[in-house]
């Protein structure tokens, strides 16, 4: 699952080298911040998140399922299948290894780059005409991994697909301690745009942690200046997007992808509820979908409270902005002198 910035707040990032102090997380829901910057603050509490004793088994456990499943949905991700059924499938997958959902089966297709995932009544169907992205990601004891790949049904996009899976392969040769992470970038901007398409400016590939999906490094899909460099031991996810379009998403609809952000303090029951469910998801992102109440007014009402509270961050389909086609590959990378790619399949 990508991480969305604004391309001017991306290149404030880099050049101020995450030198951000940070609020408390659990006071988030009290100050007036706007989602994204309560976002950024999570990341940067979270940034000195280290693996200790050299220690990634459960990176490479939540890896490996993730892999696995990858390859298997060969098997089921063809036109004529419904989305919901795919997503199901995938995430029972996840736990039937063994392994946890860290957040939903992201289902994009065509103009969406990510972030898509079926309502709990979707009937959207596979077409021979579309262009699918499964982005999936399992945690084990919380380590997380996360891979894509684009399944490409309509010929005139194979180029487009194959644009994106050069990219991540280029990028990985580089994923070595030292690297620049501004070399890496260019790699995979050069790689796009030699086959005649556009990465897209606004999604960037980012580190993955013990319950978090997204953390430092970001790992942009363009050329920038930074003096960045990747370090042993850190795990990043790669994923390039490249697009016959303009090269840049925004939010669209329907929002299905949230995450809690911490223990608000709340007062419906509903609102409560959720944010127990929350608790039992780890505070990792979740679906609509998954929100067993009596009825949808009362999920609506739980989210409704939480927004308000400001504790709730929306993941909202991102669209490319020409309604260009899209295609996504991504890894989880131990970056080591022989980069491990964890989620090989
Ligand atoms: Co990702």
């Amino acid at each position: 699952m990508p991480y969305l910035m604004a391309f001017s707040s991306m290149v404030i990032k880099i050049e101020k080298d995450y030198t951000r102090t940070s609020p408390k997380i659990a006071d988030a829901g009290k100050h007036e911040h706007s989602h994204a910057h309560i976002e950024e603050e999570r990341e940067d509490e979270l940034k000195d998140n280290k693996i200790e004793n050299d220690d990634y088994s459960d990176f490479i456990k939540a890896g490996k399922i993730v892999g696995e499943i990858l390859k298997e949905t060969e098997e089921f991700v063809k036109p004529g299948a419904k989305l919901l059924d795919i997503a199901n499938k995938i995430e029972n997958m996840i736990r039937g290894k063994g392994g946890e959902v860290a957040f939903p089966v992201n289902l994009s297709l065509n103009t969406i780059a990510a972030h898509y995932t079926p309502t709990y009544n979707d009937e959207t169907i596979v077409t021979e005409k579309d262009v699918l992205k499964v982005d999936i990601g399992a945690h084990s004891d919380g380590c997380v991994a996360d891979a894509a790949r684009t399944f490409c049904f309509n010929p005139d996009y194979d180029k487009l697909t194959e644009a994106s899976k050069k990219a991540l392969e280029e990028a990985i040769k580089l994923c070595k301690p030292g690297a620049l992470i501004s070399d890496i970038s260019a790699v995979i901007e050069d790689t796009i745009t030699g086959y005649g398409y556009k990465p897209i400016q606004n999604l960037t590939g980012h580190g993955v942690g013990q319950y978090i999906v997204h953390m430092e490094p970001t790992i942009p899909n363009i050329k920038h200046k930074s003096g960045k460099t990747l370090e042993e031991g850190m795990i990043i996810a790669i994923e390039p997007f490249a697009t016959d379009g303009k090269g840049h998403v925004r939010d669209s609809q329907p929002i299905q992808i949230y995450r809690i952000y911490g223990m608000p303090t709340v007062r419906g029951p509903e609102a409560r509820k959720l944010t127990e469910m929350s608790v039992e998801w780890m505070g990792l992102p979740f679906a609509e979908r998954w929100i067993r109440m009596e009825s949808q007014f009362k999920v609506r009402m739980a989210l409704k409270e939480l927004r308000d509270r400001g504790a709730l961050h929306e993941y909202a389909p991102l669209k490319e902005d020409s309604n260009g086609m899209v295609s996504q590959h991504e890894h989880t990378v131990i970056i080591k002198d022989e980069p491990v790619v964890v989620t090989k399949f």
